[in-house]
């Protein structure tokens, strides 16, 4: 399939788009880089052992979208399907700058279904993540569970559902993907490409992996007095090469399936603990991770973990790497990159 990745030099999109390429797909890439390298890419192209294509733009500016879709149809290289991975993803800051995220993240995907629907390109792979089973969701979470959410930026992934739910509806050839991922940690192996946050760290893993190269001083660890095997805060963590095969199983799902809409968790199923990951990445780095255990983080709940039944079931889909595996790749692109992509 011809299929357009927005998002495509971010750090799952990344990811992804070479799992693409092996599979035999043409891939073009839309980012603006506003939280991603240009570095990435030429990394890209030597692990793909080919050019890629890569358009620098926010995906939100529907005349340029237009343009280029218009022009790849015209150059015989029509899009078949889009993954959507272009958006804000910083809570924080979501809580911050509410204004900023809902015109980013709502104006982005507005502009791809409204595209896809001009040109009639029937399939959609979209980034959701398990931040819409909201606070109270009971632990294994699965896919019927009613959404809602705890920040501005959840919202936008509740809404982005919501409108893709609603144009699946009233375009009936449309075939939607909506993936809400676990915890996404780990690199490909390689160790030339991983996540490069660009700022803090806001989570858990990049974290550990900045205090042990020595960028960082310690961990904070928030609260260790929740009601989980040691205290801290359970997630399920999954590899983003994991992830990124999941797209790939998703979208040639969609492309062989008669089904409007279809909803799914990618996660292992298995909860790790805050002190249990700082464990495995010791063992994986040789390093100690010193840490101080402090307040909880408002709005962080105790336990979140996938049923990922539907998607083993349906994809034939599995995750395949263990946390010693997403700590010993994300130690390799750590170190070999102790401050992320050079400028
Ligand atoms: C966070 C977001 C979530 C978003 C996801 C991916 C919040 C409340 N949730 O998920 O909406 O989809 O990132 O970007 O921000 N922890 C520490 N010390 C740290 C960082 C984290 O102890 O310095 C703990 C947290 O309390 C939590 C666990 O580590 O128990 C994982 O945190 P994090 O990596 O931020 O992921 P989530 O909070 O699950």
């Amino acid at each position: 399939m011809h299929v357009l990745v927005t998002g495509g030099a971010g750090y799952i999109g990344s990811h992804t788009v070479l799992h693409l390429l092996a599979a035999g797909h043409e891939v073009v890439v839309v980012d603006d880089f506003s939280n991603a390298r240009p570095t990435v890419v030429s990394r890209l192209e030597e692990l793909a052992g080919q050019a890629i294509p890569v358009h620098s733009f926010d995906v939100a500016d529907i005349d340029k979208l237009d343009s280029l879709v218009t022009e790849l149809a015209a150059e015989g290289r029509p899009v078949e399907a889009v993954i959507h991975f272009a958006a804000f993803k910083a809570v924080g800051e979501s809580v911050a700058e509410p204004l900023a995220y809902y015109r980013n993240n709502l104006g982005a995907t507005l502009a791809v279904a409204e595209v896809m629907v001009r040109h009639a390109i029937p399939h959609l792979v979209f980034s959701s993540s398990a931040t819409v089973y909201g606070a109270d969701a009971p632990v294994p979470m699965t896919e019927d569970l009613p959404t809602s959410a705890t920040n501005p930026y959840g919202w936008t992934k509740v809404m982005n559902e919501q409108v893709l739910r609603d144009a699946a509806v009233a375009h009936p050839w449309l075939r939607v993907a909506l993936l809400r991922y676990f915890n996404p940690v780990g690199a490909h192996p390689s160790g030339r490409i991983g996540e490069d946050p660009s700022e803090v760290p806001n989570n858990l893993m990049p974290y550990i992996a900045q205090v042990a190269v020595g960028r960082r001083e310690q961990l904070s660890v928030f609260g260790d007095d929740y009601d989980t095997v040691d205290g801290t805060g359970v997630r399920d963590y999954i590899h983003v090469e994991d992830l990124a095969a999941g797209h790939l199983a998703a979208l040639e799902w969609i492309a062989g399936h008669d089904r409007a809409l279809s909803v799914w968790n990618l996660g292992t199923g298995r909860g790790t603990s805050v002190l249990e990951l700082v464990a495995a990445f010791e063992a994986a780095s040789g390093r100690e991770i010193p840490y101080q255990i402090v307040e909880r983080r408002p709005g962080d709940i105790a336990s979140s973990y996938a049923d990922p039944t539907r998607a083993q079931t349906e994809l034939g889909w599995r995750t395949v790497r263990s946390v010693e595996d997403m700590c010993a790749d994300t130690w390799r692109w750590q170190q070999a990159n102790p401050e992320g992509y050079p400028a």
